[in-house]
């Protein structure tokens, strides 16, 4: 009874329950008051996540009609038939090569661009590209391409009338 008014820790088992008591609940509130904030946090990132997907999902919206860019014979040209043209390869006439284009540019248009669809000899049909990516109409912008810069004087093919205006 002596120790009555005097301090509320009377053991050192007490005393050590104040000392662990008062480093644990301080670490408990700061842990709960994490547990809080980064709930608030995740609801917040839920949000700003589904707004970001948002925009991101219409730019997916594409129109399968819209109307696509029609390549140019030049482009044609450097996109698939250079690859034999401008060096000759596999006996393929050269691309300016005027000695080795006088002879097919005088079959006239249709007989190279028949050429040209189909195949010929060490030339798989359409140079070897698939119609989704070059039309017909591209394939013979080339054909006049390649024809005039070897001396051709073929006129530009017109625009079929059923190719997306551009
Ligand atoms: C894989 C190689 C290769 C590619 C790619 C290629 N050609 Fe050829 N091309 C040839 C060869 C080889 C010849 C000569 C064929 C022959 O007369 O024996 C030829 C011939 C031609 C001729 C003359 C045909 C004739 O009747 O005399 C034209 C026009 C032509 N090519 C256009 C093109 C165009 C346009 C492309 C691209 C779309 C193309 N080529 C892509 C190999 C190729």
């Amino acid at each position: 009874m002596s120790n009555e008014h005097g301090s509320l820790i009377k053991s050192p088992k007490q005393m050590i329950i104040v000392v662990v008591a008062s480093f644990f609940v301080p670490l408990l509130i700061i842990l709960l008051l994490m547990v809080f904030v980064n709930s608030g946090k995740r609801g917040e990132n839920t949000a700003t996540t589904e707004q970001l997907i948002k925009p991101v999902a219409q730019l997916n919206f594409k129109d399968a009609s819209a109307p696509r860019e029609i390549q140019t014979g030049e482009q044609v040209y450097k996109a698939v038939c250079s690859s034999c043209h401008a060096s000759g390869a596999a006996g393929a006439p050269k691309f300016g090569d005027a000695a080795a284009w006088s002879p097919r540019i005088a079959k006239g248009y249709d007989s190279l661009m028949t050429s040209v669809l189909k195949g010929k000899n060490a030339m798989p049909a359409r140079g070897g590209s698939n119609p989704a990516d070059i039309s017909d109409y591209e394939l013979s912008r080339a054909v006049v391409y390649m024809a005039n810069a070897a001396g051709g004087k073929l006129p530009e093919p017109k625009e079929p009338v059923a190719a997306p205006a551009k």
